[in-house]
């Protein structure tokens, strides 16, 4: 990797990049340029200190066209292309709904109390050890960080990115190998509806770390009970450690297990938020159903599956949005598993919602 590219190279410091007195201060008077461009990567000679300190060289590995920022870069391009489209987003997902206040106020301690008696309780997990982090992305990096790199993790396939672009930045896995779309050194454990979208654990091989998610992003299914069980069973097996991702737990809607986030007032406001995007889901399953597309997940989760036989999932988004100027979300983008199908979230207003349904009515009727 060039060490050419320096984190205090003077496009950085330029005036019109609105970075001047603290930057400008830590460089030699005499180098300190007076006229600066803001470009995204200077020329080698026009780099006025370079630092000797080697970048990851395991970011180079990331694929190029990440799933998001290339969604989001479609988008524009499609807004340019059309200025006036409403253009609905059921992408990324668009969480409208405020966030109750329980969760807001400063109740730090009361919440980790009640997350641990509610749910943890009987296990012997006290207070202490319940953590209130920054969200799930950072602690997914900050858990691998203290495998290190040496390390193997499996993942469903398909599942949430950060996993496994966690996994690549950590240097725990070979290069992305284009013909099977998958990076060396994990394990992609088959999510399909054949198979209910819980792995065949017998042909999965040896990992140290599991990453799990229930209720699935994207699929949107929940592991059973029975599921679960197989699947500690296996990593105790094996020796492995579970990561359990329970992010939309609170969307369950039948026995599966979940991990409660329960605090007095807070199940009821979380509830009023849930069935709201509960209901969105409701329309979106309703509406791909009735156009006669095979539907999964939407019942444990606010994301629908979508199945396009044989078509590829990047055609199907790009049809959607250019007839429709509805964003979704390629399935191919959370692994090969994904292909030939889309993600559709829930999260966005009720009003968008049901122009989308009816936008998609019309391209698929
Ligand atoms: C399964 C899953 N895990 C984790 C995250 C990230 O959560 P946070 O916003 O807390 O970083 C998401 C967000 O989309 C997710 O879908």
């Amino acid at each position: 990797m060039s060490s050419a590219i320096s984190s205090c190279s003077p496009s950085l410091l330029g005036q019109d990049c609105g970075l001047t007195s603290r930057s400008q201060k830590s460089l030699p008077r005499s180098r300190t340029p007076k006229f600066l461009k803001c470009v995204a990567s200077p020329p080698a000679e026009t780099t006025v200190y370079t630092t000797k300190v080697q970048r990851n060289a395991n970011m180079e590995k990331l694929r190029a066209g990440y799933l998001f920022p290339e969604i989001a870069r479609r988008r524009a391009a499609h807004i340019s292309k059309y200025p006036d489209a409403q253009v609905i987003t059921l992408g990324i997902g668009d969480t409208t709904e405020p966030i109750p206040e329980v969760i807001t106020s400063p109740m730090a301690m009361e919440l980790r109390a009640a997350i641990a008696s509610t749910y943890y309780g009987p296990l012997g997990i006290d207070e202490a050890d319940i953590f209130v982090s920054d969200g799930a992305k950072c602690d997914i990096s900050r858990l691998l960080l203290l495998f290190g790199a040496s390390v193997k993790i499996a993942v469903q396939d398909p599942s949430y990115p950060a996993y496994v672009d966690s996994s690549v930045i950590m240097g725990q896995t070979g290069l992305f190998q284009m013909d099977i779309e998958k990076y060396g050194n994990i394990e992609y454990m088959r999510c399909s509806p054949e198979n209910g979208f819980f792995p065949n654990l017998s042909t999965v091989s040896r990992a140290d770390i599991i990453f799990f998610c229930s209720p699935n992003n994207p699929t949107g299914s929940a592991a059973s009970r029975d599921q679960l069980t197989k699947l500690v069973q296996f990593a105790r097996d094996n020796g492995s450690i579970i990561i359990y991702d329970s992010a939309y737990a609170m969307y369950i809607s039948d026995d599966s297990p979940k991990t409660i986030f329960e605090i007095p007032g807070a199940k009821e406001a979380m509830k009023d938020v849930v069935s709201f995007y509960q209901e969105n889901t409701n329309i979106l399953v309703d509406t791909f159903t009735s156009l006669g597309f095979n539907v999964y997940g939407g019942k444990n989760a606010p994301y629908v599956w979508v199945h396009f036989p044989g078509r590829s999932s990047w055609d199907v988004f790009a049809e959607i949005l250019e007839k429709t100027h509805l964003v979704t979300t390629p399935g191919s983008g959370f692994g090969p598993g994904g292909e030939g199908f889309i993600r559709v979230s829930a999260f966005g207003h009720r009003e968008n919602v049901l122009e989308a349904s009816r936008r998609l009515k019309q391209l698929f009727k």
